[in-house]
This record gives structure tokens, C-alpha cells and sequence, in this order.
């Protein structure tokens, strides 16, 4: 071994040991007659002390080493006349009798230290360089703790981790195909799975029981803080169970993670269903780190000369709490904000409950405090309290109300991202209207069933089927999905014709699936995580990409090798493909 012990680890114990480190040079300091240089490695910094009046030629050649070289030194432990208290080792130093550098190293484009002074592009492009910083050092072993947290307790339980293949045939997911031409089959594709959907439920027509396994998906889809094109899955499917059973065994998996490693013990998770989270908080993934439901105010506002309220399908608001002394210009910020193209509101109306009954509002022409007043008490407004309100089309409004709460929440510091509210969120519908290809899709995909007691409504009213289906929310991400699955023939073809797949569509595509379910298919059901929104939500933050080694940017691209790129005119040939 180059080294005795690594950088982290030394302290006063040691003291007068003879020791061999390696790592990279972090920092040197001439102080005339002293050279002291931090040393780095993955587990922490070390100082070595250099003394010229001792050892001036060594001295000498400490003053020579630049940031990033990398080195090896042999030495002694010896207490530190100034301690440093924000290190592990900062009780210590070394001090050094041979120094032997085993590579230099360029000056890095940016500085290797917590707060750099590198761009996103720059650090993508030397990301090896990124990852020698703590903060992205530590998301990746953060990530590596999650998964062999995870493996611990899914084998615990009897789970048993499967590949599937990365090289298939399309599975209906939503997004686009990530595809693979195919040199042996002229002229035919395989696509890189955007999950492993179909596979982990032939492995239990297989009998495999429970089955999981941590798996990149490929879905290529528009890119967001947590979206990647190639992500990561904790994919997972179990036999002879119902949806309680599913909740129960990965709630459980969520409370081992927190525990292991935040230490944070979480309750049993709420739950809430589809059509109650749209009503009280406008979406579908609620963060319910705080209140602010929304209180609908349709009927107490309706009938008076303020055509805004008359003219809308809904009036809506949310109660901030001791938001009253809010300045014209905090308002008229909020105002702006509901206005973006992003949040797309027509406008938003503020009243601010002052004290003995009296209100002041951006629409106090039309409304007397009495009304106010009724709109206070359905709301739960008191005395200081703010009521935002916003009116117009339903959907439109419930979603623009949702994101002002988010965005008040983040303002008023309601976001704490060491808090963690998790949220079951079930009987999603099981359809949903797409206007672009004027058909229904499966809304969460099309081997979901639908509940028993809303079969009936298929042919007739398919708005009204409630799926098997389930999401789990964290702090208002979606971190994870499943559902109950068809396991029967039938159904799963009427399934397909109900997403408007002729017979022919639906054999071409997954003839071998509906052949499975003809040998007898268990009752089964399961739920993928998304593993990078996990381990970023559990480090604190919303952004997948510095808990990925090797993150794509928003174009897609790689951009410190360069990827995607042209092939030779040779592979292309081998592929069949020919560009015109
Ligand atoms: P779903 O499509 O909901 O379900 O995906 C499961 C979880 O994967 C995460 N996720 C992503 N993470 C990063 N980048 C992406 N592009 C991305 N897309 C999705 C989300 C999501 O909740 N086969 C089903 C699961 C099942 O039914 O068992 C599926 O893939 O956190």
C-alpha cells in the first residue's frame, strides 16, 4: 500500500506514530520558516508540517508542489501548537521526512474546495475535478448509502434483485424511446427500457415472488432540476398482495432509509387520494411540509358587481397565516409572480384581515367587511392574517393557486429541507384525455387495474375509473409509483382496446404478456422509486444532478465526453443507416 492510514483519520491517539499517507495537495502555506501543506483524500484533510530549519532541502521541495499534485509522504504525528477545531484531524500534523511526488497535476479550471469559483458547464466538462469537492464527494456516498440501505432491507424481507435486459422492444411508459439500431437485424431497433415494467411482471408469472432490482430507465423526455434522461429506478413487484400490503412493505422502506441515514424517525405516512389533492392543493404531488389548503369560495363571492367572481367556474384562495403586514410592494411581487407565463394566473386578489371584524382587500369597491368576514371564517382567517384569492377556469386556477403556494411557502421559509413529509397519494384515475391524439392514455400505464366497482363505468363514463394506482410524495416531489396489475387476459385486453389498440397493435406489442397471463398469472403489484430524486430529497436538496457521478445537461449531453456524437460512415454502413 502507498499509505499507512488515510487522511481522515489521524488524532492525538497517534501522536509519535511513524505514518505513510498518499493524497492530493489541497493547499501549501509559506511561512518563511515553516511550510505547511493540506493534504486531501476522499476521507478528509491531513496537515503536513515542513520545517526549514530541520530539513531545508525537503522544505524546499514542499514549496514547489502545486495545487491538485499528487503525493505520497512518509512522517511522524505530532500534536499541533494551533488546533484546528473544524477538522477531524485538526488536533495534528505530520511532520514530514520524505516526500516523494507521484504526479504533478495542471492548475484545475476552477478551485477545488466547497464554494468553487467554477460554472455549471465548466464543472460538468471536469467533473472528475467536481467530485474530488466535499459537497459532490458526499452526495455520491450519501447515494451509496441509500442503495446498500436499500439492498439491506429488501433482502431482509425475502426481496430478490434481478436484472432484466437493457435491449428490448419498446414499453408504453409515455415518454419517447431511447433506440438502439441492430447490426444482425437490418432495418430493426431495440429500445433501451424506460422501465423494466414488463419484465419484473413476468418474473412473477415466473414465480419469483418479490423481485427487485436498482435499474437504469432511459425515457427521452424534456430535462428538468429532477429529471434525467438515463435515472435510476429502485424497481420492485411482489405476488399475492393488495395495495395495503404494497403501501405497508415500502412505507417501511422509506422509514428504514430516513432512519439509517438522517436518523429521522417519520410517522406512519398519511394518505389522500387523487381527487383530494387536487381540490385542496391543486396538484397531484402536494408538499404538505405546511398547511395552506386551499378553501373554495365560489358560492360566498358570486352576486355582486365584481364580474371576475361572476364570470368564473371557481374562486379559490389560501389563508397565510400572519401575513397581514404585508407592504404593497411584498403584494405586488405575488402579483407579478401569478402573472409569469410559467403560473400563467389572470390575477390574484389579497384581503388582509386586520382586527374587530374589519378587512382590507384589493376589491374593497364591490365586497363590504361582512362578506369578508364570511370568506375569514370558511377560510379560518384571524386577526393578521392574509387571504389570496384567484378566480377563473378550474383547472387552470387550482393549478396556478398551487404553485403561489409553493412559491409563498419558499418565500415565508416554510420549505425546511430537513423536514421530510412523506404522502401516499391513491385511486388515481385510471384514464386520462390526451386533446393531441383525441384518445384516452393510461394515466399511470396500461397494465394498471382499474378498482373492481368502476369496471362498469369503462365503456360509458371512463373519467369516472379509479385505477389501483398509487404515488408516493415527498416534500412535493414524486419519489415513487406503482400500482396493482391486470393479471388476467381478458382484462387486460379490453385494457388495450379502451386505449384504442386494435387486436393487431396490442399482440404485436405484448403478445408475449397476454400469452403469460394464459399460464397462470398470480395477483401481483409493485412500485418503482425514482433513486436519484430519493437520495436528493434525503441530502436536502431538490436537484438530481450532483447525486449522479455523471450527469447529462439540460441538452442531453455529456459534455465531458462529448456525447452524443457522429459514427464513422463504416458503423453506419454496418447499421444500414444512411442519411440523406
Ligand atoms: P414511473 O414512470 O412513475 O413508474 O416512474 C417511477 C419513478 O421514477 C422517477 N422518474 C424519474 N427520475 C429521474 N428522471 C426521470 N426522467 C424520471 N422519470 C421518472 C420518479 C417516478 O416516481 N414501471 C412504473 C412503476 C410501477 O408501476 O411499478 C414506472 O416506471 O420518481
Amino acid at each position: 500500500m502507498l499509505r499507512t492510514h488515510n487522511c481522515g483519520i489521524l488524532n492525538l491517539t497517534n501522536v509519535s506514530e511513524k505514518v505513510t499517507l498518499s493524497g492530493w495537495v489541497q493547499k501549501t502555506r509559506d511561512l518563511g520558516g515553516m511550510t505547511f501543506v493540506d493534504l486531501r483524500d476522499r476521507y478528509g484533510i491531513t496537515q503536513l508540517a515542513f520545517n526549514m530549519d530541520t530539513n531545508a532541502p525537503l522544505c524546499a521541495k514542499a514549496r514547489q508542489l502545486s495545487r491538485e499534485f499528487v503525493i505520497q509522504v512518509i512522517g511522524k504525528v505530532i500534536e499541533r501548537t494551533s488546533k484546528n477545531k473544524n477538522l477531524p484531524t485538526g488536533d495534528i500534523e505530520i511532520e514530514v521526512s520524505e516526500l516523494i511526488v507521484l504526479n504533478k497535476s495542471k492548475t484545475p479550471p476552477f478551485t477545488i474546495e466547497d464554494e468553487t469559483d467554477g460554472g455549471d458547464e465548466l464543472r460538468m466538462k471536469y467533473r472528475y475535478l467536481d467530485i474530488r469537492r466535499k459537497p459532490i464527494k458526499e452526495k455520491l456516498m450519501l447515494r451509496a448509502k441509500v442503495s446498500a440501505e436499500t439492498r439491506k432491507y429488501l433482502d431482509s424481507r425475502g426481496f430478490i434483485e434481478v436484472e432484466t435486459p437493457y435491449l428490448i422492444k419498446s414499453t408504453p411508459e409515455g415518454a419517447r424511446d431511447f433506440v438502439v439500431p441492430s447490426r444482425m437485424n437490418a432495418k430493426q431497433f431495440y429500445a433501451l427500457p424506460q422501465s423494466p415494467q414488463t419484465f419484473k411482471q413476468l418474473l412473477m408469472v415466473a414465480g419469483m415472488d418479490k423481485y427487485y432490482q436498482i435499474v437504469k430507465c432511459f425515457r427521452d423526455e424534456d430535462l428538468r432540476a429532477d429529471r434525467q434522461p438515463e435515472f435510476t429506478q429502485i424497481d420492485c413487484e411482489m405476488s399475492f398482495v393488495n395495495q395495503e400490503d404494497i403501501l405497508q412493505m415500502f412505507e417501511g422502506l422509506i422509514r428504514h432509509l430516513l432512519k439509517q441515514v438522517k436518523g429521522v424517525e417519520l410517522k406512519s405516512f398519511p394518505k389522500i387520494t387523487y381527487d383530494d389533492a387536487i381540490k385542496l392543493y391543486g396538484t397531484d404531488k402536494p408538499d404538505i411540509r405546511f398547511d395552506m389548503k386551499f378553501v373554495e369560495l365560489t358560492d360566498l363571492c358570486k352576486g355582486k358587481k365584481f364580474e371576475v367572481f361572476n364570470s368564473a367556474e371557481i374562486v379559490v384562495g389560501i389563508r397565510a397565516r400572519d401575513c397581514a403586514n404585508f407592504s404593497r410592494k411584498q403584494l405586488d411581487k405575488l402579483v407579478d409572480f401569478v402573472k409569469t407565463p410559467q403560473v400563467g394566473g389572470n390575477g390574484l386578489i389579497y384581503c388582509k384581515f386586520i382586527e374587530n371584524g374589519i378587512s382590507k382587500s384589493s376589491i374593497d369597491k364591490f365586497f363590504d367587511n361582512a362578506t369578508k368576514n364570511t370568506w375569514a371564517e370558511k377560510a379560518g382567517c384571524a386577526e393578521g392574517d392574509l387571504l389570496l384569492i384567484m378566480a377563473g377556469k378550474e383547472d387552470k386556477t387550482r393549478k396556478a393557486l398551487s404553485l403561489l403556494r409553493l412559491h409563498l411557502a419558499e418565500e415565508l421559509g416554510l420549505r425546511n429541507p430537513q423536514k421530510f413529509a412523506p404522502l401516499w397519494v391513491v385511486d388515481f384515475p385510471l384514464l386520462e384525455w390526451d386533446d393531441d391524439s383525441k384518445r384516452y392514455h393510461a394515466m399511470h400505464h396500461p397494465f394498471t387495474s382499474p378498482k373492481a366497482n368502476d369496471i362498469q363505468h369503462l365503456d360509458n363514463k371512463p373519467d369516472l375509473v379509479r385505477a389501483n394506482a398509487y404515488d408516493l410524495v415527498l416534500n412535493g416531489n414524486e419519489i415513487g409509483g406503482g400500482s396493482i396489475r391486470i393479471h388476467d387476459r381478458k382484462l387486460q385486453k379490453l385494457m388495450f382496446k379502451h386505449l384504442g389498440f386494435s387486436e393487431i397493435e396490442a399482440k404485436n406489442q405484448f403478445g408475449f404478456l397476454m400469452d403469460a397471463f394464459e399460464y397462470g398469472a398470480p395477483p401481483h403489484g409493485g412500485i418503482a422509486f425514482g433513486f436519484d430524486r430519493l437520495c436528493a430529497l434525503i441530502g436536502g436538496e431538490e436537484s438530481i444532478r450532483d447525486f449522479i457521478a455523471f450527469p447529462k445537461n439540460n441538452s442531453g449531453r455529456d459534455i465531458m465526453i462529448d456525447s452524443p456524437s457522429e459514427i464513422d460512415s463504416g458503423q453506419l454502413d454496418d447499421l444500414n443507416i444512411k442519411f440523406s
